[in-house]
């Protein structure tokens, strides 16, 4: 071979080489750690099934999927936290919009606003007023909500009601009815599983909605309704009277361990959010056919909104694929992947209604026609030191059901959260 071939030869080989290693080298710093704590049936699905459209979108970038297990996040908030504080921040994280995002991360000074993401993805169009507002502050958005999940749901055995000629209660009078004549056959009436303690939070926060209504009940967020006042007393004494039907191993199962005991028929009924749908999604079981649902007894019209979201933190280690994770997780195509199967429905107004299920159908007429409420629990309605306090309290009533000392506890925790005076 001429020198003269040769040399143009080995430059170009030498380019191709370098290119080469160059796009290695990108391909390498490509990279999305997402933080939730999504491991549960449904919850895992719900989040590969974003993960898959991601990939299909960006199909050079490696997804690290750094959840810790534990429903509501009992375990993950923590962990999240100490990554946050110590400047190790994810790429995106799950959190719950209204206080938990505002109090806790963006006051704080540990999140960038996306407002300029929103209004190019044309999210403040789709998204309905009420969710924006959960995610903004001082006019700025700082997350986009994923779903809406409703957390007032009574789910129930088909089998067991029909089998038993039973009507699935709408009070709570119903409810101790029905219960009664389930605990006569043997059947435990309602399953609960509150190791984690938010769960017994939970069935209690549904409780307060019934028994104040919701006004009565968001005004236990501004110190309108009082603690100590005999609404509280009342909902206590219902929630005391409701623990008498319960599985006697509730304190060492978790949430989708009492969603199980439906399914396996031993229990018939369970007071819980609507990840619940999820997971008898993911093991097959059909709304309408082998579980039924309707509000949790009492609350009928108002529907408790928890909603996830996602934002970018402050030195998101990998920006750019964390910005193109948020347009993933606002858009449509997104949103109709991640919900059918995580058990709630779009944040947006412009899914296609056909891609969910009988029961998801039903929650989207009653979100857009019910009273919206925001959930404790779920981190919405207060701090999250408060939140951490009620499962506390809760908890302790779990075992002592004492009204009296929990209505003390209450009062105090709201005062130290400054919400009451
Ligand atoms: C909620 C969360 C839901 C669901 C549930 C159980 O706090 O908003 O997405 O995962 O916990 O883990």
């Amino acid at each position: 071979m001429s020198r003269r071939i040769c040399i143009p030869l080995l430059v170009t080989a030498l380019l191709l080489w370098l290119s080469g290693v160059e796009a290695l080298q990108a391909g390498a710093a490509k990279q999305l750690e997402i933080f939730s704590w999504w491991t549960a049936g449904g919850e895992a699905e719900g989040l590969n099934a974003l993960f898959s459209v991601y990939k299909k979108k960006y199909p050079d970038v490696e997804i690290m999927n750094a959840a810790v297990a534990g429903g509501a996040g009992a375990a993950a908030k923590a962990v999240l936290k100490t990554r946050m504080q110590g400047g190790n921040p994810p790429d995106s994280f799950q959190v719950h919009g209204g206080a938990e995002l505002i109090e806790t991360w963006v006051k704080t000074g540990f999140m960038e606003p996306i407002t300029s993401l929103a209004q190019t993805e044309g999210w403040l169009k789709v998204i309905p007023k009420d969710l924006v507002e959960m995610v903004s502050y001082q006019g700025q958005v700082y997350a986009i909500p994923a779903n809406v999940h409703r957390g007032n749901v009574l789910w129930y055995n088909k089998r067991i009601f029909d089998q038993n000629n039973l009507k699935p209660p709408a009070t709570w009078d119903d409810f101790f009815k029905v219960a009664e004549t389930l605990k006569g056959k043997g059947i435990t009436p309602l399953s609960l599983g509150d190791k984690l303690k938010w769960e017994a939070a939970h069935l209690f926060e549904d409780i307060l909605l019934a028994t104040l209504g919701p006004e009565g009940y968001n005004g236990l967020w501004t110190g309108k309704t009082s603690w100590t006042g005999s609404g509280v007393k009342r909902a206590l004494e219902t929630f005391a009277k409701a623990l008498q039907y319960v599985n006697s191993d509730h304190a060492a199962l978790v949430w989708d361990q009492a969603a199980q005991m439906l399914i396996d028929g031993k229990a018939a009924m369970n007071v819980m959010g609507d990840w619940v749908a999820g997971y008898f999604t993911a093991k097959g079981w059909k709304p309408n056919v082998d579980y039924g649902f309707l509000p949790a007894p009492g609350t009928k019209g108002s529907f408790v909104i928890v909603t996830d979201t996602f934002g970018l933190p402050k030195k998101a280690p990998h920006r750019e694929q964390a910005l193109n994770w948020l347009r993933i997780v606002g858009s449509k195509e997104g949103q109709e992947a991640f919900n059918p199967k995580k058990g709630s429905i779009c944040a947006r107004t412009d899914c296609d209604k056909a891609k969910f299920d009988v029961y998801l159908q039903s929650s989207m007429a009653d979100f857009a026609r019910d009273k919206l409420v925001p959930s404790e629990v779920h981190g919405s309605a207060a701090p999250e030191t408060f939140a951490t306090e009620f499962n506390d309290i809760l908890n302790v009533f779990v075992t002592r059901r004492d009204v009296g000392a929990a209505q003390k506890a209450l009062q105090e925790a709201c005062v130290r959260a400054k919400m009451c005076k």
